[in-house]
C-alpha cells in the first residue's frame, strides 16, 4: 500500500516534469525571432559615373555582412537564396547572392560573408535627378549607398516561411591614395516586420 502510494506520487512528479519540459520545448521551437543583420566593415575604392552617357557606373565595393541567428534552439534554413542589392539614390546598380537556397544556419551562430563587387561600367538609371545627387555627393567624396538584404527562411519545426527584408544605409568615404581613411562604424540593418499569419 505505502509502496504503491509512493510510486504513484513519483509517477505524478515525473509526469508533471515531462509536461513542463514539453511545454518549454514547444515554446522554444514554435516562437522564432528574426535574425540580426549588420555591416561590420565596408570600403569603396571607386564610384565613378561616366559623364556621357551617365548610365555607366564604375565601382569597387567590399562589405562584411554579418547574419546572426538570435534564437537559442531553432535552426534557420534558407528557403530562398539570401541576396544583397546595392542602390544609389534609390536605383539598384548591382545584386549579389549571399547564400544558397537550402543553406542552414544554426542557433546562436553569427556568420560573416565577405561580398566583393566591382564593375567597369555597370548600368544604372539615375535620371537627371540622380545625376545631380551623384554630383553633390561626388563633391564631398562621401557616398550614401543602400544595401537591401532579402531572402526567405524557415525555422526548425515550423511550416511557415518568413520573408527577410533588411535595409542597410551606408555612408562610404571614397578611399583613394591621398585621403585619410575614416574608420568604418558598424551599421545595423533595419529589418521589415515579420507578417503575422
Ligand atoms: C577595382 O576592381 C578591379 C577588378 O577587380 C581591379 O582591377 C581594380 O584595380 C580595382 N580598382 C580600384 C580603384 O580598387
Ligand atoms: C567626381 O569627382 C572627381 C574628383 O573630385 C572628378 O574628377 C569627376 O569628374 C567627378 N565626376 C562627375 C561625374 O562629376
Amino acid at each position: 500500500m505505502v509502496l504503491g502510494k509512493a510510486l504513484a506520487w513519483c509517477g505524478g512528479i515525473v509526469l508533471s516534469a515531462c509536461i513542463i519540459v514539453g511545454v518549454v520545448l514547444i515554446a522554444a521551437y514554435s516562437y522564432a525571432i528574426q535574425p540580426s543583420i549588420t555591416i561590420e566593415d565596408a570600403s569603396l575604392t571607386r564610384f565613378a559615373l561616366a559623364t556621357s552617357p551617365s548610365t555607366a557606373l564604375g565601382y569597387n565595393i567590399s562589405l562584411s555582412l554579418a547574419v546572426r541567428n538570435k534564437n537559442w534552439a531553432t535552426t534557420m534554413k534558407n528557403t530562398e537564396p539570401l541576396e544583397a542589392a546595392y542602390k544609389f539614390d534609390g536605383q539598384q546598380f548591382d545584386r549579389v547572392q549571399v547564400t544558397d537556397k537550402g543553406d542552414k544556419h544554426t542557433a546562436k551562430k553569427t556568420r560573416v560573408y565577405r561580398l566583393v563587387t566591382s564593375s567597369d561600367g555597370g548600368y544604372v538609371a539615375l535620371g537627371n535627378a540622380g545625376v545631380a545627387e551623384y554630383k553633390n555627393q561626388n563633391a564631398t567624396g562621401v557616398f550614401e549607398l543602400e544595401v537591401m538584404v532579402t531572402g526567405e527562411v524557415r525555422y526548425t519545426w515550423q511550416f511557415k516561411k518568413n520573408k527577410i527584408e533588411a535595409t542597410c544605409k551606408l555612408k562610404l568615404q571614397l578611399d583613394s591614395p591621398g585621403t585619410a581613411v575614416l574608420r568604418f562604424e558598424k551599421v545595423k540593418c533595419k529589418l521589415a516586420k515579420q507578417e503575422k499569419k
